[in-house]
């Protein structure tokens, strides 16, 4: 008796809630999904609405930025990459209705990256989501866009990469040109040459992703960037001193190889990304192993002066350590095994 009463009131409150019909018709966040992690700054938002019934959707995000959309496209779907900041953001879509309700879906998302403290691991419960594979694709998208892989089939995949004469003519462009948007762009992405890299294989550390995208890329990526940076790979194999991020592969891990508003495509500027992962080096100073210093007590400086080694360019800790190795110790740029060597780089006497 009592039970029944009880379920009687909870279905009251439901339609109550709902407003007598599902909101869900009205408005759908298709992409992205909830809790999902992504690795680049971008989100791709897709929302399917009831068009008929909706006068303007208003779209809210972390970083604030904020869209209205006054004009309902009848197709019922927009789509819209949205900027993520690092760590967790969400996502808010509001539909107003021509009957003058508001419905409001949101999703949260969380933007990884490495080398930020705080973003490097998204909390439980989020996960990396996989898009392009068949299921995905067919469902709505291909309705208008055209999903097909951008390489014609060659004899020897491995090795040919597709050039095309415009960027646009790629089945990728529409959807993905924001990853190429900041300042610098890498020429392979920048020419959309997408599966030099993103060529559906795995690596040592991403074997449990095998067959979840016809887009994966191998972890680690060095064989990939070495296919063209090959000299780079021939220098490596000559050294003395090894640097761990770039000896494991782990080439992305400071360079975003998209484009980005750094030089060399960096995930920061050289001297933040540094003591990113090397924290005691913040104090801008740096002891050299049994050297005093007369002005600069306590260590040599790591910045705030011009490099006399590269001219135009800042001092930094790249200007004496090369971060990819040395044939000389502790990734310094001299060979030998005495660090002082690397001194006659700026100081002539
Ligand atoms: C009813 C047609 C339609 C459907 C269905 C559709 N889209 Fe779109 N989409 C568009 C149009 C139109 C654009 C804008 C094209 C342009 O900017 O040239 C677009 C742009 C995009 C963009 C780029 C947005 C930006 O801000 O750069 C993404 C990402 C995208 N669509 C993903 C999808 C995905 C994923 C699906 C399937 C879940 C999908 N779309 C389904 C019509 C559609
Ligand atoms: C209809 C829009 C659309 C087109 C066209 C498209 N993508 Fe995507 N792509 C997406 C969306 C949406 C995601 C998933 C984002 C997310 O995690 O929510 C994605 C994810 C990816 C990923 C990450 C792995 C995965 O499967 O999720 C790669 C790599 C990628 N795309 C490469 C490509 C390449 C290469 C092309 C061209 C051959 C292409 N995409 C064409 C919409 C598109
Ligand atoms: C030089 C190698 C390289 C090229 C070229 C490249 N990518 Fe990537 N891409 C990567 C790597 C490595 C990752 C893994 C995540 C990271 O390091 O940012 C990635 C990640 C992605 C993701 C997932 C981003 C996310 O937020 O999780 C998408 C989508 C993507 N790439 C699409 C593309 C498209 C589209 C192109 C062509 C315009 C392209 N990539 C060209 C190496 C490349
Ligand atoms: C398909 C060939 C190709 C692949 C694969 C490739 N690159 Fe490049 N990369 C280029 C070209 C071309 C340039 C521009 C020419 C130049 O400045 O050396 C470039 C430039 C760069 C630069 C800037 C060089 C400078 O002096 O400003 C960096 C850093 C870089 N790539 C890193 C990578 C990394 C990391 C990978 C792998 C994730 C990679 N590249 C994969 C072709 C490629
Ligand atoms: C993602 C983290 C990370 C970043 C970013 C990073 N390092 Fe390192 N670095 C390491 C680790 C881990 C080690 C120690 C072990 C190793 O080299 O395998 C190391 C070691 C070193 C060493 C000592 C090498 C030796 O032979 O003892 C130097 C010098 C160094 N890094 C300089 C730099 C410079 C300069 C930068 C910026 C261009 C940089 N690091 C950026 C992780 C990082
Ligand atoms: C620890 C961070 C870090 C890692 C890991 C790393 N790089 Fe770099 N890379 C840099 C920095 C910093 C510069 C700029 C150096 C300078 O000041 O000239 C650079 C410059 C470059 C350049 C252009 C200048 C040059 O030295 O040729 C290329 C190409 C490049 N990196 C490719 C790669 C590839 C390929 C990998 C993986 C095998 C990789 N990087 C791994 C930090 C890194
Ligand atoms: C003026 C040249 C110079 C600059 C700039 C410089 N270093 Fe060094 N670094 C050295 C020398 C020389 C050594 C050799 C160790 C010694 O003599 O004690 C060294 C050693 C190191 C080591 C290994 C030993 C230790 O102290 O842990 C790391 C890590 C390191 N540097 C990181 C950095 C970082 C990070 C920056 C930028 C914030 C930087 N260096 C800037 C010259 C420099
Ligand atoms: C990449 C260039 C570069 C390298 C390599 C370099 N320095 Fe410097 N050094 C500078 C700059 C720039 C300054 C600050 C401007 C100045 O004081 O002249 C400086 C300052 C100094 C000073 C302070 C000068 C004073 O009057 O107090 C000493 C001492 C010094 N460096 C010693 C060394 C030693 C020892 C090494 C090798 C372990 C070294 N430097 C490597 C660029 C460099």
């Amino acid at each position: 008796m009592r039970r029944k009463r009880a379920f009687a009131s909870l279905l009251l409150g439901l339609l109550i809630l709902t407003g007598g019909y599902a909101k869900s018709d009205l408005l759908k966040i298709e992409l992205p999904k909830n809790h999902s992690i992504f690795d680049d700054a971008f989100a791709p938002l897709v929302i399917k609405f009831s068009a008929g019934k909706i006068k303007n959707i208003e779209i809210n995000s972390t970083t604030g930025e904020r869209f209205v959309i006054k004009n309902i496209p009848e197709s019922g779907y927009y789509c819209k990459n949205i900027k993520l900041k690092l760590a967790e953001n969400n996502i808010s879509v509001t539909a107003h209705t021509e009957d003058n309700r508001t419905v409001q879906k949101s999703v949260k998302v969380f933007y990884r990256s490495e080398v930020y403290e705080g973003a490097d691991e998204a909390p439980y419960g989020y996960k990396k989501y996989f898009f392009h594979n068949s299921g995905n694709e067919e469902k709505s998208c291909t309705k208008c866009h055209d999903m097909n892989p951008d390489f014609k089939v060659k004899s020897s995949p491995e090795n040919e990469f597709q050039v095309l004469e415009n960027p646009k003519d790629s089945n990728c462009y529409t959807c993905h040109k924001v990853l190429v948007s900041r300042k610098n762009g890498h020429a392979p992405s920048v020419n959309f040459m997408c599966t030099v890299c993103h060529n559906g294989k795995t690596g040592e550390n991403n074997l449990q992703e095998k067959e979840k995208s016809r887009y994966l890329h191998p972890d680690p990526i060095a064989d990939r960037c070495f296919q063209c940076h090959q000299r780079l790979e021939e220098n490596m194999v000559h050294n003395r001193s090894d640097h761990g991020p770039t000896k494991s592969g782990r080439c992305n891990k400071c360079h975003n190889p998209h484009s980005s508003p750094n030089a060399f495509f960096l995930r920061k500027p050289i001297w933040q990304l540094c003591t990113t992962c090397h924290a005691e080096k913040t104090s801008g100073k740096h002891v050299i192993s049994s050297f005093v210093f007369s002005r600069n007590k306590g260590g040599h400086p790591t910045r705030g002066w011009p490099d006399p080694s590269r001219p135009g360019r800042e001092l930094v800790c790249s200007s004496c350590h090369n971060p990819h190795g040395s044939k000389g110790p502790f990734l310094l740029r001299t060979t030998g095994s005495t660090p002082f060597k690397v001194c006659k780089r700026c100081h002539k006497k």
